[in-house]
């Protein structure tokens, strides 16, 4: 045995890792569907879901086998040479997005890069404007849409002509866009920022802003993508998501996430009518690698099998409905929102003391800014298991309100 196995993962994390995440306490060994293990025999339900990217759950039997047959065949391919399971892919993301083509890279922030990148080069102007609120990744483009001040900060100067409006006020959006705006970048659904649902008439409103001065309206479905919110995107609640050609739809989607199931990928998502980016002048080593490619094929194909989808849009309501009439007239509660398996109950307090309780209790669940906590589970998550997470919830925060 050596020397290091010894110690216990979470020192050598603390000791090697390069810092910038609280640790929760909890070293995760294994898991099965929306169950999984820690390193002492725990068992937890898991409403995190590797911050809702595992929509599958884990070691999903389809998911495992296309990632060891590929992992047989073929683990690299650069996009100058064909693929067969990259273009497979590329077609059932144009089916099930109604985007047309797709720059494919590895992660969330990635794919807001190639968005802002695209934009600037499509439209030959810079000013960005986004949503106050809004989380779109940590990398510097992408970081300069984001809101947080305290993600920003250590990090400024990030990129000019960057401006944040209120999201959901078409009044602000109308004043803020003009012609000389490249992207307009909006969550669908805020997550990170607390879990927020705009009123029916906010996404076609940004659309038409967006048309009336050239704009390209770029909305990021990293969080919300992939059956998350009960749709396959969470913006086709609103707007035509037909396959290949969207009508009405926005011009750019930002996706990761749940679109591999939890294998690390992201994807710039470029409307019907509107040109590839030119010869060299974006890429990446690791976008569209046949293992990604072949892990996010499956996820798609069971998100479609096993009708993921309509339960997450089913067992979402079923918990709002739930969580709003057992916690009407409770104090410590400011608002419940969601949509699909992405839930947010406001406190009117942090947050963290009722995480804590739930983890006690065998549920892992997140934050939401400091006093939204957060239910991401895998779309996949048994019935049983779903109840019983609502009602610790509820008694959990009826908890928080005793003297
Ligand atoms: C809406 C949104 N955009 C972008 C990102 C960044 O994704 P990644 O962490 O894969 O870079 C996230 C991550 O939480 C997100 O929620």
């Amino acid at each position: 045995m050596s020397v290091l196995t010894a110690t216990a993962p979470m020192d050598l994390e603390q000791r090697h890792g390069a810092g910038g995440y609280p640790s929760r306490g909890i070293t995760l060994t294994h898991g099965r569907g929306a169950r999984v293990e820690d390193s002492t025999g725990r068992t937890y339900v898991d409403c995190v879901a590797g911050h809702g990217a595992a929509c599958l759950g884990h070691a999903h039997p389809a998911w495992t086998r296309a990632l060891t047959r590929q992992g047989d065949l073929l683990v690299s391919c650069p996009t100058s040479f064909g693929s067969e399971v990259r273009g497979r892919l590329l077609e059932r993301l144009a089916e099930v997005t109604g985007f047309e083509r797709f720059f494919l890279c590895n992660s969330g922030t990635e794919a807001v890069e190639a968005a802002i990148k695209y934009a600037r080069s499509a439209t030959g102007r810079s000013r960005i404007v986004a949503a106050k609120r809004g989380f779109h990744g940590r990398t510097l483009g992408a970081l300069s849409a984001t809101w947080e001040p305290r993600y920003r900060r250590p990090f400024e100067p990030l990129i000019p002509g960057v401006a944040h409006i209120p999201f959901g006020d078409l009044e602000a959006a109308a004043q803020a866009l003009d012609s000389e705006v490249a992207a307009l970048i909006v969550e669908p659904i805020q997550g990170e920022g607390g879990v927020r649902v705009p009123d029916d008439d906010y996404l076609p409103g940004l659309r038409n802003l967006c048309d009336a001065h050239g704009i390209l309206w770029v909305v990021d479905e990293v969080q919300t993508g992939f059956g998350r919110a009960g749709s396959w995107l969470a913006h086709h609640h609103w707007l035509d998501g037909s396959p290949g050609q969207a009508t009405d739809g926005p011009d750019l989607a930002a996706l990761g996430k749940g679109i591999a199931g939890g294998f690390p990928m992201g994807a710039l998502a470029i409307r019907r009518g509107l040109p590839p980016f030119a010869a060299g002048s974006h890429g990446s080593t690791f976008g569209g690698n046949p293992l990604a490619c072949a892990v996010s094929s499956a996820t798609l194909d069971t998100l479609e099998q096993e009708d993921l989808i309509t339960r997450s849009r089913e067992l979402g309501e079923w918990a709002l409905d739930r969580l709003r009439q057992d916690l009407t007239g409770q104090t410590a509660v400011r608002e419940i929102r969601g949509m699909g398996l992405m839930i947010g109950v406001e406190l009117r307090q942090r947050s963290g003391r009722l995480l804590s309780r739930l983890a006690e209790d065998g549920i892992l669940a997140l934050s939401a800014g400091p006093t939204v906590a957060r239910l991401l589970p895998p779309l996949v998550i048994d019935e049983g298991d779903w109840r019983w997470v609502i009602e610790r919830v509820v008694e959990h925060i009826r908890g928080l309100d005793a003297p």
